[in-house]
């Protein structure tokens, strides 16, 4: 068996999805056909005390600091996976780009489109270097199976497309307020960006780029425990639909989509879900139901049947992990950083579906600044 390639990564936040990666690099041998391993080999975070779970599980780590700079400044840093707050994309982001290492940056990528204006010009600036954001929720394989079906196009005319990520931690409104329901960290945009990205990934990625969108936003918390026995205002958008008009990239004609991005569902902890619903063939997926994957063929004069399809561990990049077997979170994390390795080491014409583009986050911003508009004049506002 050849000698795989090991690629070695620095994590900078090291909060909850740092981890959550570096928890996915030591499931590498989980995966059967990667050309590469990561090994994570520096860590930073303000917070030291996080470092204490990684010392214990993660030997290759050398390098432990509170100052990125520094990390930045370890030839032995390949690839930095940064996951910051949202206001400090944009300067770390830049940074690490101008320090010669390779990126895969959180979402939304820059706090508003300004930030990430910024950031794309930083990319344009050193082309050498590879780029990308984290998404996961494609990769589910009911999720990833959808993203098939689009590519053949079987709808017939599409009439509709939802897309969306529900959660309901916000539900609780004891829950003491973090950086994510504060406009300094969290930007203006609040739950748009915060959840956005998971509902446009798949359909950034086959170009159902809205022309114009009208936004509903809610603020249903107005304030919470500050965590230091007061209270806190909360500014931030709670929940937000984005109705959105595509045209459709070959066939011309234009169709609804719904983009929702909501941190109050009841009944919802984390329900990330594509349905496409044409005249031919739909097909519908959710993670709440994360092995079924629902599609329904129709011929003219036909009955109408949903057809439920349990399509087990059918993943993106092949595993140990028998395919009658379920799949989850932790999964679709695993399968998207073998996206990510795959891509940096080869950069194949073809992939099973890979990690945002920074040209992505752009169109991602250009619709999360039209809506975050409508949504605050209650008018249709076009995409330039
Ligand atoms: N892909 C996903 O499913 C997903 C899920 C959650 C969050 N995110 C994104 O990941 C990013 C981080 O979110 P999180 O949930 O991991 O947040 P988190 O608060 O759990 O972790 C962020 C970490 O950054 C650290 N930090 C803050 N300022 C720093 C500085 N100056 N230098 C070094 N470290 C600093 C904090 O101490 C914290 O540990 C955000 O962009 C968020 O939108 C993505």
């Amino acid at each position: 068996m050849a000698e795989k390639r090991t690629i070695r990564f620095g994590i900078i936040g090291c909060g909850l999805m740092g981890r959550e990666f570096a928890v996915a690099s030591a499931r590498w041998p989980a995966l059967l056909e990667t050309k590469a391993r990561p090994e994570i080999v520096a860590i930073c975070d303000l917070n030291e005390s996080l470092f204490g779970w990684y010392r214990q599980n993660f030997p290759s780590i050398r390098q432990f600091t509170t100052k990125y700079h520094e990390l930045l400044a370890n030839q032995d840093v390949e690839i930095v996976y940064c996951a910051v707050p949202h206001n400090l994309h944009e300067q770390f982001y830049m940074d690490i780009l101008k320090a010669g290492k390779h990126l895969l940056g959180e979402k939304p990528f820059g706090i508003d489109a300004a930030a990430n204006e910024r950031i794309l010009a930083a990319i344009d600036a050193h082309p050498h270097l590879f780029v990308r954001c984290s998404s996961e929720f494609p990769f589910f394989p009911g999720g990833h199976q959808v993203h098939k079906y689009i590519l053949e196009n079987p709808w017939g005319r599409i009439i509709e497309v939802h897309s969306g990520y529900l959660h309901s931690s916000d539900l609780n409104f004891q829950k003491p307020i973090n950086w994510k329901r504060m406009i300094e960290f969290n930007g203006e945009y609040g739950c748009l960006s915060d959840l956005g990205m998971h509902a446009m990934h798949i359909p950034l990625r086959v170009r159902w780029i809205p022309r114009r969108v009208y936004a509903s936003l809610s603020k249903i918390v107005t304030e919470r425990p500050d965590g230091k026995g007061s209270t806190a205002p909360c500014v931030t958008w709670d929940n937000g639909t984005i109705t959105c008009e595509v045209e459709h990239p070959t066939d011309g004609y234009t169709f609804p989509m719904t983009l929702k991005t909501y941190r109050i569902s009841p009944g919802e902890t984390d329900t990330w879900y594509i349905e496409v619903i044409g005249t031919k063939f739909s097909a519908k997926f959710s993670t709440k139901f994360p092995k079924t994957l629902k599609t329904m063929h129709y011929v003219d004069g036909d009955t109408q049947e949903w057809r439920h399809e349990d399509v087990g561990y059918g993943s993106a990049y092949k595993t140990i992990t028998g395919p009658i077997f379920e799949f989850g979170f932790t999964d679709a994390i695993l399968q998207m950083w073998a996206a990510l390795v795959e891509e940096f080491v080869d950069r194949p014409a073809h992939m099973p579906f890979g990690c945002i583009t920074p040209e992505e986050t752009r169109l991602q911003h250009k619709i999360l600044a039209a809506a975050l508009t409508s949504g605050k004049t209650h008018q249709v506002v076009e995409i330039g």
